[in-house]
């Protein structure tokens, strides 16, 4: 698989991180975001800040802010996902979850909630346990709400690995290779997905 992958570019939708300036899982997502637009696609990354900028999601009230708006719209128009969640106290963060409570407003599509996408999930903590229970609750939740989980999981320990450099660049090969691979696999599924609508 090389260069671009179809005539539409593919879009896809990165979302996680957390308030800390140098996020290590949100610098995943985006370098996952990278090779994905590498491979022709094109990215949209909603990471800690914005997602901080959501209310807490109340199913009982329907109105919903600009930002709400926007990050339902994204992933409604998504061919492909990318999450990732820092473990904290062993699962996913509530930044995240709050995040994707709010695609509840997803649930009257015609392809509800993530049906049909590739969605690849990124863990960092800092101990290999949290990694482990996070990536498989993370998975847990995309099977719930119909989605396909890459096969390929990038969990980064975050204290024994240093991924990145004092640049912000991602210098551990190991987990450079699984960026790629996530990527790769998120747009062949994409490219899939589009000639066989679920
Ligand atoms: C509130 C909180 C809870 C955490 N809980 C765990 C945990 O249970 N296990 C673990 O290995 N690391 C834990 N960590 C460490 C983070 O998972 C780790 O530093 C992660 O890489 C942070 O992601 P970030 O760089 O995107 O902010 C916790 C950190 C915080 C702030």
């Amino acid at each position: 698989m090389s260069g671009h992958l179809g005539a539409r570019p593919k879009r896809i939708v990165g979302l996680g991180g957390t308030f800390r300036q140098a996020s290590s899982s949100e610098r995943i997502v985006r370098a996952v975001l990278k090779e994905c637009e590498h491979l022709g696609a094109e990215t949209t990354m909603f990471d800690g800040p914005a997602l901080a900028r959501l209310p807490h999601f109340n199913p009982e009230h329907p109105d919903r802010t600009a930002e709400e708006r926007a990050l339902v719209h994204a992933i409604r128009s998504a061919d492909g996902i990318v999450i990732g969640s820092p473990g904290y106290h062993g699962g996913y963060s509530g930044l995240v979850k709050n995040a994707i409570d709010l695609l509840e407003d997803l649930r009257g599509d015609s392809r509800v909630y993530f049906d049909g996408r590739p969605v690849g999930l990124i863990v960092t903590a800092a101990g290999w346990q949290a990694c482990g229970t996070t990536l498989s609750a993370l998975r847990d939740v995309i099977h719930a709400m119909r989605g396909w989980p890459t096969p390929v999981g990038v969990a980064v320990n975050s204290v024994e690995q240093r991924p990145f450099d004092a640049d912000g660049t991602l210098c551990d090969e190991g987990v450079a290779n699984a960026v790629r691979a996530q990527a790769r696999q998120i747009m062949h599924f994409a490219m899939e997905g589009a000639a066989c609508p679920a």
